[in-house]
């Protein structure tokens, strides 16, 4: 009789790959101008031409994997439009529309609401409450979860669950390195999320405890890389390089990770996810 060795949980599942569509915005205007996070310094500024270079090679990860890539047109004056999944949340075919905290921000809420509509979305909400689409609503199979503390307003979450139908799920952020949702949790598929618990209070770190008991968790220099702003669509993930034992992670649990360098974009306080808005 033989006995086999115990496999760590998740190792050598297979993960299936979805093929996704995202919108896109090249940072053709990219700038720090302005410091609305603890990333930006003005004082430093960002290189725009490397930005729009890393930003290329994104969207070319992207569609190597056979996604599809969208593009809404930037817009001048709007440096941080490049971070796509603040645009909107799209989900089954409904928009809820952003409506973002900051001034300098405010015009980008309907720029995407406008390209959803021109492009087949007809029934968009325009938000009451301040919210930052995908920034902090993140979609699985049976919930949204949704970040508070910074930016999106409890109220924007209880709009949302009512507009969409779907259970949303508050979570409240602490560290104001991770201002939104995204920076500090993704989805895994299978209803499964990474997660760094050090950006949630205590009482947030139970619930996904309980939601979620097979989590992968990420530790502090794989955070501060913005390592969990990724983008898996079921076995690859698109991750921040610098993220390297998160990545070593995901590979023993069965994920593929693709590594992407947006050093340039994160000096805005942003990584792949941010730039990544998925129209479901
Ligand atoms: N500079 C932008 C801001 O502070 C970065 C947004 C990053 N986007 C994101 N989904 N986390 O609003």
């Amino acid at each position: 009789m033989s006995v086999l060795p115990a496999m760590a949980p998740g190792a050598g599942a297979e993960r299936t790959a979805r093929r996704r569509r995202y919108l896109m915005c090249r940072p053709d205007h990219f700038a720090v101008t302005y410091s609305i996070n603890p990333w930006m310094d003005p004082l430093a500024g960002a290189d725009a031409v490397k930005a729009v270079a890393q930003w290329e090679a994104l969207r070319s990860a992207y569609l190597a994997l056979g996604h599809e890539v969208e593009l809404i047109d930037p817009i001048e004056g709007l440096p941080d439009m490049v971070f796509a999944a603040n645009g909107a949340l799209v989900v089954g075919g409904r928009v809820y529309g952003a409506r973002f905290t900051h001034p300098e921000r405010h015009a980008e809420g309907p720029a995407y609401s406008q390209w959803l509509r021109k492009n087949g979305y007809s029934e968009v909400l325009d938000a009451q409450h301040t919210n930052e689409g995908e920034g902090d609503f993140l979609t699985l199979d049976h919930m949204i979860l949704a970040g508070t503390g910074f930016r999106t307003e409890i109220a924007a979450h209880q709009e949302a669950q009512e507009f969409l139908g779907r259970p949303v799920v508050t979570l409240q952020l602490v560290d104001p390195r991770f201002y939104h949702l995204d920076t500090a949790l993704f989805p895994l598929g299978g209803g499964n999320v990474a997660y760094f618990p050090g950006a949630f209070s205590p009482g947030s770190r139970a619930v996904l405890e309980r939601l979620f008991p097979d989590a992968i968790l990420a530790g502090e220099r794989d955070a501060a890389v913005l390592g969990l702003n990724a983008v898996c669509d079921g076995r690859n993930v698109v991750i921040n390089a610098e993220a390297v034992e998160l990545i070593e992670t995901l590979r023993g649990r069965g994920y593929d990770p693709v590594p992407v360098d947006l050093s340039e974009l994160r000096k805005a306080g942003g990584g792949p996810k941010c730039c990544t808005l998925e129209l479901r």
